[in-house]
């Protein structure tokens, strides 16, 4: 079959502006100390046709400047800096997984209930995110403290390639092999070790695991993995589920996965790289996504946003330089392709190397695919009908092969899309207060 060679030329597209990365408005450069990623946001000045980055960028720091001085100051904070400046107390943790990735979690060991033998809840981000997504929303809106509030011990991972975990024992970030994983390492390696940690840190036997999107894929490929980790939580929440995903309906996504064979091809040539798309890149996918004139336009310059959408009614303008400031946080090329290749196949299974290099890893001409019924941890599914990543008929499919689904809970706002349950005005309303009433069966 001959390559679509489109995607081999957008590829050459983005290696020629490689270096030219947006990531966000200068507002919201991080602190010197940080493992920054991107480097620095620096925009290209070959400007796109098809999407006008520096009219968004103008347009956001005009209307930045009617913000209150706060939402600015909190873009450049770390999550630590961010938590205590809301007077809750944190703690930073390194642990250190057996493939040598050092990862940084940090905790809210109380909010403002600090009630005895505290349950331990780990709250798993998604891809090209960070701690920050639980504590962003702040204190009356932001799930990390609603939990330690509500008296539990919060415990928020960052999985390798994130802004917090760009370290290993021997490797350097610069090089391919640190990039060369995808979430069934993240599954396998970073979150074992991190919840074997904070089970022998907390001295608890078992842990509540929430998980958002790539957060709830890494959670089914290690619990059917590794089955005897589904004794060790308590229950999961899975919001915006993701583990079947051949009915994604992202544009970047569905453009990732139709030229899923071309990019290996370039992987190949070129080595296994951070996954840091350009203006150019970003460009053909904004123009899918902002199609109206608003402030909300700096969102399509964010490769977050460029795969899950946004949604008008739930987007807390005020959050903006906080939301952009803290992500993208980074991830490989790897993980991208890896949902690429699942929705292609609709299966959900471990990384495809193409049919010589399945029978050298897996001892067949196809990769293995994840059994679900190895799931046996409680699990409740919350998803909605407008969420670009976490289609509802993926979400039906995996509950039908899951051992001890307890619930599946449709959001009540038909319009809740993929990163409102992170950032959405009523997240709180519609899915988190749901949540802390279902913990408390467990
Ligand atoms: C590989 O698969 C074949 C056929 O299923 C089997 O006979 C053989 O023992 C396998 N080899 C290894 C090393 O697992
Ligand atoms: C938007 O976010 C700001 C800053 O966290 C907060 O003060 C405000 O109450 C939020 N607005 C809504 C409608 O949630």
């Amino acid at each position: 079959m001959a390559p679509n060679y489109s995607f081999v030329l957008l590829f050459l597209e983005i290696l020629n502006n490689c270096l030219l990365v947006l990531s966000s408005p200068d507002l919201s450069v991080s602190s010197e100390s940080l493992e920054q990623v991107p480097p620095s946001p620096v925009i290209t000045l070959k400007m796109p046709t098809e999407f006008n980055f520096k009219q968004a960028k103008l347009k956001a720091e005009a209307f930045y400047k009617t913000l209150p001085e706060t939402a600015l100051t909190e873009a450049t904070m770390l999550v630590s800096e961010l938590i205590n400046v809301h007077g809750y107390p944190c703690e930073t943790h390194k642990v250190t997984t057996s493939d040598g990735y050092i990862l940084t979690m940090h905790r809210i060991p109380y909010g403002q209930n600090k009630k005895e033998n505290r349950e331990v809840v780990y709250l798993q981000h998604g891809l090209l995110s960070s701690s920050a997504d639980w504590i962003i929303s702040g204190p009356e809106k932001g799930f990390g403290y609603i939990l330690a509030d509500a008296g539990y011990d919060v415990w928020m991972p960052n999985v390798r390639g994130n802004r917090y975990s760009r370290s290993h024992t021997i490797l350097d970030r610069d090089d391919d092999e640190f990039w060369d994983f995808s979430w069934q390492e993240i599954g396998r390696f970073d979150v074992t070790a991190m919840i074997d940690y904070v089970l022998k840190e907390t001295k608890q036997e078992k842990l509540f695991y929430i998980g958002h999107s790539q957060g709830t894929t890494v959670f089914y490929a290690m619990c059917s993995e590794k089955p005897e980790y589904n004794e060790k939580i308590r229950a999961h929440f899975s919001l915006a589920p993701l583990a079947y995903a051949s009915h994604i309906t992202s544009p970047l996504l569905n453009i990732i996965a139709a030229g899923a064979s071309e990019w290996e091809i370039f992987l190949n040539m070129v080595g296994i790289k951070e996954f840091l798309p350009n203006t150019g890149f970003l460009g053909k996918v904004g123009n899918i996504l902002c199609k109206e004139k608003s402030v909300m336009e700096v969102l399509c310059t964010n490769a977050l946003f460029a795969i899950a959408g946004f949604d008008h009614q739930q987007m807390n303008e005020t959050l903006l330089p906080i939301i952009m400031g803290h992500t993208p946080a980074g991830c490989s090329v790897k993980q991208l392709l890896h949902y690429g290749q699942l929705i292609n196949s609709g299966k959900f299974q471990a990384w495809n190397y193409g049919t010589s290099g399945n029978e050298k890893f897996y001892n067949n001409t196809l990769p293995p695919t994840y059994l679900l019924s190895k799931v046996t941890s409680p699990v409740y599914l919350y998803y909605s009908k407008n969420d670009w990543v976490s289609a509802e008929t993926d979400v039906l499919k995996l509950a039908g092969e899951l051992s001890n689904v307890q619930e599946k809970i449709l959001v009540k706002d038909g319009q809740f899309n993929h990163v409102d349950y992170l950032f959405g005005i009523d997240a709180r309303e519609y899915v988190y207060d749901d949540v802390i009433i279902r913990m408390k069966k467990h």
